[in-house]
């Protein structure tokens, strides 16, 4: 399975989130590949240092980000991608390439604003190709008990992307990109709580819509 995280607004979690996952993904067993999209590599570095045994790989061009994830997907249960913020190349690959889409997202005006034309783009794409790749909105920086993102989300609602129940919320030990996954204090728990809450939600999301898409 592929996985994308996107979003062309900045800072709103994907990193956080592709890298969480990934750990995620190895601990329980499979064999993942990271793909770095961002020049430079940043979060690349970062699964490296993490866990040397999660192939991690930076490509920022289509064709290289497609011929790297054909070449990965030979070998590993899962090729988790992380997208800069910012709309190009990469994002036309993912809609290519990937099974899913995970936007994150904060839950303000401001970021609907910015996310909004993305959305649409994945949804025209969709409508193209029978649904393909599945697409699911997240949730990052909410609160305890999030009045905003309860209204976000009723709001969000008439633009037809799946939203994610679980939510990812605002805690420090989420900061610098940290992995969590293998935390040992209160927070690290509670924030891979919600990590794992949103993985199970899309493994079972992804077979029931693939199971709908097969008829
Ligand atoms: N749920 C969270 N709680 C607290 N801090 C977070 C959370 N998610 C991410 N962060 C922090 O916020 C900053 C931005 O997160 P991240 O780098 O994951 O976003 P991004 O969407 O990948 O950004 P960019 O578009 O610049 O690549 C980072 O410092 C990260 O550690
Ligand atoms: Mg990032």
């Amino acid at each position: 399975m592929i996985i994308g995280f996107a979003n062309p607004k900045g800072g709103v979690g994907k990193s956080t989130l592709a890298i969480n996952t990934a750990i995620e993904l190895f601990d329980l067993g499979n064999r993942v590949a990271f793909i770095d999209a961002e020049s430079g590599g940043p979060n690349a570095e970062i699964i490296k240092r993490i866990e040397p045994k999660v192939g991690s790989f930076v490509e920022t061009r289509l064709e290289q980000i497609d011929s790297r994830v054909q070449k990965e997907r030979v070998t590993n249960d899962y090729i988790v991608i992380d997208t800069p913020g910012k709309l190009g190349d990469e994002i036309t690959a993912l809609c290519l390439i990937a099974d899913l889409i995970i936007i994150s997202m904060k839950t303000s005006e401001k970021d609907l604003r910015q996310a909004k034309p993305f959305i649409q783009t994945i949804k025209a794409f969709q409508a193209k190709t029978k649904g393909s790749p599945q697409a699911m909105l997240v949730f990052t920086f909410t609160r305890k008990n999030d009045v905003t993102a309860r209204s976000f989300r009723k709001q969000m609602q008439p633009l037809g992307m799946p939203i994610a129940k679980t939510e990812i919320r605002c805690l420090d030990c989420l900061r610098d990109n940290h992995c969590v996954m293998r935390g040992i204090d209160e927070d690290d728990r509670g924030a891979a709580q919600d990590i794992r809450n949103l993985l199970s939600e899309i493994k079972t999301r992804s077979t029931t819509l693939k199971e709908i898409g097969n008829g």
